[in-house]
């Protein structure tokens, strides 16, 4: 299976995925290429370091919102990917991809939807949601996109603890390494080996 990432920043879980094909956890996967709306990304440079081409495609290089969607559609046509994994992603994506890739794009929330998600619960956001709310357990979950924001099916969730003293930053970290680098790449394996 061959699988295109898009990327915003850090690339923490398009790490992960790299790791888990690298010690065989996800077989019968390549990734062929990374996608980023930000040139500075952080997981770009993943991307080149462990020999993967990297792309930017980027808003601020179009005249229109259209101009970029259009761009970012050609690519994926370009490349034919089987599926399309969302790995902290904060562009929207345009209505034709998802039409023309449904059940092909997955996404990564740090929340355990239905809660702290939608419009505005992104990064950090999420877990100042969590902490107001007071609630004692979050998590991730792993969905297929669909014409919504976070309100595809779910596919895998994985829950994780708040603890007294937690900040917005601990908490993120936490359901970063206790749940999205773990139910992202097992979602691929799934998909990747015809268990969904
Ligand atoms: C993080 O907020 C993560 O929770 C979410 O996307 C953001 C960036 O993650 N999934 P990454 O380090 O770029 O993978």
């Amino acid at each position: 299976m061959r699988i295109v990432v898009l990327v915003s920043g850090g690339g923490t879980n398009l790490q992960a995925i790299i790791d888990r094909i690298k010690d065989n956890t996800i077989t019968n996967t390549e990734i062929a290429e990374v996608v980023s709306n930000n040139p500075n990304a952080y997981a770009l440079t993943r991307a080149k370091d462990n020999g993967i081409s990297g792309k930017c495609i980027s808003p601020k290089d179009f005249d229109s919102r259209d101009e970029f969607n259009k761009a970012l559609v050609d690519e994926m046509d370009r490349i034919n990917p089987d599926l399309i994994v969302l790995a902290g992603f904060l562009v929207n994506i345009p209505a034709e991809m998802v039409k023309k890739y449904t059940r092909k794009i997955i996404n990564i929330h740090p929340s355990l939807i239905p809660a702290f998600c939608g419009k505005g619960f992104y990064g950090l956001k999420v877990h100042e949601g969590a902490l107001e709310r007071g609630v004692k357990i979050t998590g991730a979950t792993v969905h297929f996109v669909d014409e919504g924001t976070d309100t595809g099916p779910i596919i895998l969730q994985k829950a994780v603890e708040v603890l007294d003293g937690d900040t917005p930053k601990i908490l993120q970290k936490r359901v970063m390494e206790q749940a999205e680098w773990v139910i992202l790449p097992q979602a691929i394996d799934m998909i990747a080996n015809g268990r969904i």
